[in-house]
C-alpha cells in the first residue's frame, strides 16, 4: 500500500503520518519521526531514516549523526532552526544484535512507500533548495543513478523548479576513525551545505 497524505499543513501531515502503515517498518518502530523546522523554510535537509535515538525521542537528527550535522551547519553559518529537517523514510529500520538495535538501510520499496510524505512536506514547506544527504535521500529527491561522490555540492535543477545540492550523510563522517580525516570530511560536508545556503542568499 502507498501512503496517501490528504492533509496540507505540516501539523496535519504530522498527525496523519503518525498512523502510517504503508510499509512494514511501522510495526517494529517506536513511532513515526516526522520532519521539523519552520513552516516555510527556504532550505530543506533530507536524511535517510531516524536512528535509534531519533526513534525513541521522536525527533530527527538528535543522535550522533545529528551532532555532526550541527557542527557542519555551524561551520557553514546556518542556524539549525532556519532549515527544515526531515528523512526520506520516517520509521527506524533495525535488526537485533545482542542488546543493541542496529541500523539497516531501507529498501527501494520502503523509500517509495514513504515518498508521498516527503512530497507532501515539500509541497507544504515549499523550500527553494533541497539537500539530500546520502544515497537514500538522493534516490528519493533526485532519483536513481545519481552519484553523490561525483556530484556532491553541485547545484542541480529539479523538475519542479526547485534546486538540489546533494551531499554525503553525516553518519558517514561519524564513522571515520582518523580524526584528521574526519575533520576534513566534516568541512567538506559544511562546504556543501554552504553552497545550498548561498543559493538562497543566506
Ligand atoms: N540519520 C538520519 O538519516 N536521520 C536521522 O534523523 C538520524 C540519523
Amino acid at each position: 500500500m502507498t501512503a496517501q497524505p490528504r492533509a496540507r499543513t505540516l501539523e496535519e501531515l504530522r498527525r496523519e503520518a503518525a498512523s502510517c502503515t504503508a510499509c512494514d517498518l511501522y510495526a517494529r518502530a517506536t513511532q513515526t519521526v516526522f520532519g521539523e523546522g519552520p513552516e516555510h523554510a527556504e532550505v530543506m535537509l533530507v536524511g535517510e531514516q531516524p536512528g535509534d535515538r531519533e526513534d525513541k525521542q521522536g525527533h530527527p537528527f538528535v543522535g550522533p549523526a545529528g551532532r555532526i550535522l550541527d557542527e557542519a551547519l555551524a561551520l557553514a553559518g546556518i542556524a539549525r532552526d532556519r532549515v527544515y529537517l526531515t528523512n526520506a523514510v520516517k520509521h527506524f529500520k533495525w535488526r537485533e544484535k545482542g542488546k543493541r538495535r542496529i541500523h539497516e538501510a531501507p529498501s527501494v520499496a520502503e523509500i517509495r512507500a514513504c515518498k508521498p510524505w516527503l512530497d507532501a512536506e515539500v509541497a507544504a514547506v515549499d523550500p527553494r533548495v533541497i539537500v539530500p544527504m546520502g544515497a537514500t535521500a538522493v534516490r528519493a529527491v533526485i532519483g536513481p543513478g545519481f552519484k553523490v561522490t561525483e556530484h556532491r555540492g553541485e547545484p542541480l535543477d529539479l523538475p519542479d523548479g526547485r534546486r538540489a545540492v546533494a551531499t554525503v550523510h553525516p553518519s558517514s563522517v561519524v564513522r571515520i576513525e582518523d580524526s584528521a580525516q574526519r575533520s576534513l570530511e566534516l568541512h567538506r560536508l559544511a562546504g556543501d551545505l554552504a553552497v545550498a545556503a548561498r543559493l538562497v542568499g543566506a
